[in-house]
């Protein structure tokens, strides 16, 4: 479900290059459907990489690279980086200095990737969050083109006026858990209110 959920969002590509791809089920399954004509996967773990061979033994048409961030002298058109924290991704980000779509999943700290992206004069054309086997996953897509963003939509998305089910579910249940020390959390909570107040 996660895998189908991220692979939705990819846009049909020539080249794709997944940083960080561990198994590589994206890159499988972006190759599979169609969405990718090649692909590059890299890992900053031999032992990762080895793991994505194993997954893409069959295909013809993927390169393998051992390296840290986005692999050198690669003219992707479309950049993967998911299932890394925020902190990850965001340097990955700093290190790149590439124009390809970017289609991104921080695990956690999303504030950050939007930040650089608003740094990097990407503009975010699809964000929202998702839910898989009761953990929520936000996902986005991202050009290069100009944008500016609020604090607001740096930290629950640049689309958070028009909340999704699983975001709902995931401030809801943030709530319940700041109400618990109330005055200390009065800021947090009062941003949160505000987006649970937003029609769907
Ligand atoms: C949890 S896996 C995510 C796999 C896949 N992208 C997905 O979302 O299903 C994270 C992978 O990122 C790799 N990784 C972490 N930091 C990295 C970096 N700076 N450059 C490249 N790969 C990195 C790890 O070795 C690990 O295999």
């Amino acid at each position: 479900m996660r895998i189908a959920e991220i692979v939705n969002v990819i846009p049909t590509c020539r080249l794709i290059a997944e940083i960080g791809c561990d198994h590589a089920l994206l890159t499988e399954r972006a190759l599979r459907t169609g969405k990718a004509g090649a692909a590059v996967v890299s890992d900053i773990s031999a032992d990762c990489l080895n793991k994505a061979r194993r997954t893409l033994k069959g295909y013809d048409n993927v390169t393998f690279t051992l390296c840290d961030g986005a692999p050198q002298g690669v003219n992707a058109d479309c950049l993967l980086i998911c299932g890394m924290g925020g902190h990850t991704v965001r340097d990955i980000l700093s290190r790149y200095d590439g124009d390809a779509t970017l289609v991104l999943s921080p695990q956690s700290h999303s504030e950050l990737v939007r930040d650089a992206l608003e740094k990097m004069c990407y503009s975010i054309s699809v964000d929202y969050c998702f839910e898989d086997g009761g953990k929520y996953y936000d996902v986005m897509r991202a050009d290069k083109g100009d944008m500016t963003l609020t604090d607001m939509q740096k930290k629950y998305g640049r689309f958070y006026d028009r909340p999704t089910d699983a975001l709902r579910a995931r401030l809801t249940r943030m709530l319940a858990q700041l109400n618990g020390n109330a005055e200390a959390n009065a800021d947090r909570i009062a941003e949160i209110t505000e987006v649970l107040s937003c029609p769907k």
